[in-house]
């Protein structure tokens, strides 16, 4: 598939790995191509673009920047070029306050997650949250003991769902779909959890999975 990634932090790079692994195109979208130029010298199938550009490329697009201004990354990349178009949502509404006690803030409240708000802002794109629940390092093709973990996924169109578990299935994960969009308030605060560990004992390389009758 053509995959746009808007974002050129630790996730769009991770996520632009297993992309080219498993045989996709990338183009990155970021305000500043020059500073994914070592990258993209790295990873000859991946290519560095502004916003709308990336955007444009994908038959998937990947949103992967800081949740304070994913709106404005969604608006940067323009609500044509997203349309009818698949979205993974991995951000996470981190608000700029430090965590307490290891426990991260969010700027959203539990009654409306933040991929709700990008949903009714962009109401053609089919955003579809995925991969917020895990680090960067786990995204793609994880190894634990444990066996293969869990990500959990949700938005309103199924299509859009389907073709995200596929890049899951490639990407090592067991999904489970939580359904509709407002499951995002359940998945973000995973998020919250995840970062825990990391935050009180320095433990950053674990993810979550859903043990089923
Ligand atoms: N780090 C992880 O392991 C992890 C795991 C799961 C989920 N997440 C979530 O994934 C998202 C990305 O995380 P990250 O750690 O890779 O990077 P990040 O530092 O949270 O975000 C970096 C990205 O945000 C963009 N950005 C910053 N200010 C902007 C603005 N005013 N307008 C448009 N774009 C702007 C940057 O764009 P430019 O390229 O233009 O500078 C850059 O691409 C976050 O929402 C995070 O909560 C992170």
């Amino acid at each position: 598939m053509k995959v746009g990634i808007l974002g050129s932090g630790d996730v769009a790079k991770a996520l632009a790995r297993g992309f080219i692994k498993h045989g996709h195109q990338v183009v990155l979208g970021t305000r500043e191509v020059g500073k994914l130029s070592d990258f993209v010298k790295q990873y000859p199938g991946a290519q560095a673009n502004g916003f709308a550009d990336a955007a444009k490329f994908g038959e998937l697009v990947v949103l992967a920047v800081k949740g304070t201004v994913a709106l404005e990354a969604l608006n940067a990349a323009g609500a044509a070029n997203l349309a009818g178009k698949p979205v993974i949502d991995a951000t996470n509404p981190i608000a700029d306050a430090p965590p307490q006690n290891g426990v991260l803030k969010f700027f959203t409240s539990l009654d409306q997650s933040l991929m709700e708000q990008l949903q009714s802002a962009l109401p053609a794109a089919r955003f579809v949250k995925a991969f917020s629940c895990v680090g960067n390092a786990a995204m793609v093709n994880p190894q634990f003991p444990g066996g293969k973990p869990t990500m959990f996924i949700c938005g309103n169109d199924d299509k859009a769902k389907a073709t995200v578990r596929d890049i899951l299935d490639q990407f090592g994960w067991d999904t489970a779909d939580m359904g509709k969009a407002e499951a995002a308030r359940a998945i973000e605060p995973l998020c919250m959890l995840w970062c825990i560990p990391g935050f009180l004992r320095n433990e950053w390389f674990h993810a979550f999975k859903l043990l089923q009758a």
